[in-house]
């Protein structure tokens, strides 16, 4: 115990100066509240440690990998006295997974690491979508996190035609001829994407885009997310009450911790936890090198993009859809969450409180989750306008019921616990707030905890 004593006092010492010299409570991020302490307080914090462990992996891939489509001079997987004639970027690729010391590992966690990025970045999305932390103040981090979200997934598109497969070849086809659909912005992307019109502009481009505008453009776009998230503090527990929404309760403003060193200790235990299971998962589970464009023994190649393009794949199969209607529907998407701190401009934050925006959201969900599987299972096979009513009717129907039941129930019951304190609906759904009784009733017992 005497120990235990000595020992953080001496921490605290040592801490305290550094803390002196360095200046760091004046430069390092504010101070969080103490009930930030949970997982789902950090998801953002989570894709950026995932976008460090690719940037750190994307490293020391490019010491090997070799942006060229022309034909090695190598055996590169052939048996031996054989010269390959797989384009040099398969090759180096083919390099990285069988001769550099855990190559394969270090690509299978790059892959890995994108399609977790990709996932945490949806994740981080939802949450902040079903708690309304879109609402005033945080509208422009609303948007700058739909713009990170747009570039992440512009790293995943450009990185898969890097190995230069068959299979990411065909796909980033389909896609660039997706991209040239868009309205306004495809005329002026083609040019920058085609470059000179062979296979070896195509690459290049995408390499450029992979290894340097897109990371550039991901840092500046996290720098201004992160500096509006340091202007605003991070986003309260959702409510019902429209004045609480902007502020902590008092009791959660007394309790802030720091967050050098233990905000970022906490986030720092939880991006261990990540890269350890992802190297866990790469070593079980290596990734597998198609084989290369231009192979003419393979056979059976499929058009596929990688899972997070896969309903946007599937769009183009459904009857009567051209790609300017895919194009055009992803663009609305696009365009409805930009701007959706503009368009629910209700005062409350919590879910019970939003339930069309809620329905649309899971109604959402199970689209792309069906048309993800659907894409994966049937990749091609036309959908005809039936199988629509019939498979995703459902999931907007069954959606709105379940959403419609959970808004009553959890308002009434709401209410009640209102009720219990003296409180009325008025004073939360009305003019006033949860914080001003009306007259009449007995005032709520000074230390109860605030309703959210
Ligand atoms: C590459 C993708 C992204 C990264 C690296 C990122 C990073 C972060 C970080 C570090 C925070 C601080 C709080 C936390 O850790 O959760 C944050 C907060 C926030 N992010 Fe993101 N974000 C990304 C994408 C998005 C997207 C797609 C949206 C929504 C469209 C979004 C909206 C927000 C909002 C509104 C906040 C403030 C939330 C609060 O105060 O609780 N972000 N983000």
């Amino acid at each position: 115990m005497g120990f235990e004593r000595w020992f953080n006092r001496t921490l605290n010492r040592l801490w305290g100066f550094v803390e002196d010299r360095t200046g760091m409570p004046k430069w390092a991020l504010r101070p969080q509240p103490a009930f930030t302490f949970k997982p789902s307080y950090w998801t953002g914090a989570f894709v950026v440690n995932a976008f460090l462990y690719q940037v750190v992996s994307g490293l020391l891939l490019l010491l090997y990998y070799q942006p060229s489509t022309n034909p090695t001079l190598t055996p590169c997987g052939q048996p031996v006295g054989q010269m390959s004639s797989a384009p040099a970027a398969w090759c180096s690729t083919y390099y990285i997974v069988h001769s550099v010391p855990m190559g394969s590992l270090l690509l299978s966690t790059h892959l890995y690491g994108a399609y977790a990025m990709i996932f945490l970045a949806i994740l981080h999305f939802y949450r902040g979508y079903y708690l309304g932390v879109y609402k005033a103040p945080r509208e422009f981090s609303w948007m700058v996190g739909t713009l990170l979200l747009a570039v992440t997934l512009g790293m995943g598109f450009t990185g898969y035609l890097l190995p230069y497969t068959q299979l990411s070849y065909n796909a980033t086809n389909v896609g660039i001829v997706l991209a040239l659909r868009l309205p306004t912005l495809g005329p002026l992307l083609g040019p920058f994407i085609l470059a000179d019109g062979t296979s070896q502009g195509l690459l290049s481009r995408m390499f450029d885009a992979h290894v340097l505008l897109l990371p550039l453009a991901l840092a500046a776009l996290l720098y201004a997310h992160i500096a509006l998230f340091e202007s605003h503090g991070i986003a309260p527990p959702a409510t019902s009450d429209p004045l609480q929404r902007r502020r902590y309760t008092e009791q959660d403003d007394k309790k802030h911790v720091p967050f050098v060193p233990h905000i970022l200790f906490y986030t720092l235990k939880w991006g261990l936890l990540y890269v350890g299971v992802l190297l866990g998962i790469a070593a079980l589970w290596p990734w597998n090198l198609p084989t290369y464009v231009g192979n003419l023994t393979a056979v059976g190649v499929v058009t596929e993009p990688d899972w997070y393009f896969l309903w946007v794949f599937k769009l183009v199969d459904f009857e009567g859809v051209t790609p300017v209607i895919a194009v055009g529907a992803t663009t609305v998407l696009l365009l409805y969450v930009l701007f959706l701190p503009f368009l629910d401009r209700s005062k409350r934050t919590h879910p019970r409180d939003r339930p069309f925006f809620i329905w649309l959201a899971t109604s959402l969900v199970g689209f792309f989750i069906l048309m993800t599987v659907w894409g994966g299972e049937t990749p091609g096979v036309q959908i005809t306008p039936p199988d629509v009513a019939l498979t995703l009717g459902p999931v907007f129907a069954v959606n709105a019921v379940v959403v419609a039941i959970f808004h009553l129930r959890y308002r009434r019951s709401y209410l009640r616990r209102l009720a219990a304190r003296g409180m009325d609906y008025a004073g939360v759904y009305g003019a006033g707030s949860a914080r001003s009784p009306p007259s009449t009733a007995p005032a709520p017992a000074a230390e109860a905890k605030p309703l959210d």
